[in-house]
């Protein structure tokens, strides 16, 4: 049933996985989860407090055993961290949903727009560089085709309204005959 499937947001830091993923969950009446929001609860740390007192490699193993466990899991709007797709098991993962119905959808968003959304937040490690704008280009450019080989459609967010991509993923999940 298309009820049954998962609806899985990836993409940068700062596409708005989230914000679109709780909108998008609230409007097709399915459950949301947020994989960061899991790593926190299971490890009674925030996403800063994991990076600095574990390293990124145990933020990399719990992240991946979340995906697993969330996406065993039906009828989701799953929003997944920005670097889901840096490890090969996560990517193999997300494609064998996607053969099963799961509809994966890319959320993407200009550099100077992703800057704009980034500049003053705190909470995310992987930009706490001497010069974060150019760590967000580098980034970008490593992770592209990794998201892109996973993604079944790509949105931009740059310079619309969270409501506007929602509708469009409703409409995608509906019609688009995935
Ligand atoms: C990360 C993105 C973050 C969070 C962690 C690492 C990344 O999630 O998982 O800071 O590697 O891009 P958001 O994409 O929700 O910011």
């Amino acid at each position: 049933m298309l009820q049954d499937r998962n609806i899985i947001l990836i993409g940068f830091m700062g596409t708005g996985k989230t914000t679109i993923g709780e909108q998008l969950a609230k409007r097709l009446s399915l459950a949301f989860i947020d994989t960061d929001e899991k790593i926190c609860s299971i490890s009674g740390l925030t996403i800063p407090e994991i990076f600095q007192q574990k390293g990124e490699k145990y933020f990399r193993q719990l992240e991946s055993q979340v995906l697993t466990d969330v996406l065993a899991q039906a009828s989701q709007v799953v929003s997944t961290g920005g670097g889901i797709v840096i490890q090969e098991v996560n990517r193999q993962l997300l494609n064998a949903r996607r053969q099963k119905g799961d509809l994966v959808i890319w959320l993407t968003a200009s550099e100077e727009t992703l800057w704009q959304r980034l500049k003053l937040d705190s909470n995310r490690p992987l930009l706490k560089a001497a010069n974060p704008r150019e760590e967000i280009a580098s980034l970008l450019r490593q992770r592209e085709d990794l998201y892109r080989s996973v993604a079944d459609y790509t949105i931009s967010t740059s310079e619309r309204e969270p409501a506007a991509v929602v509708t469009e993923i409703i409409d995608i999940y509906f019609k688009g005959g995935f």
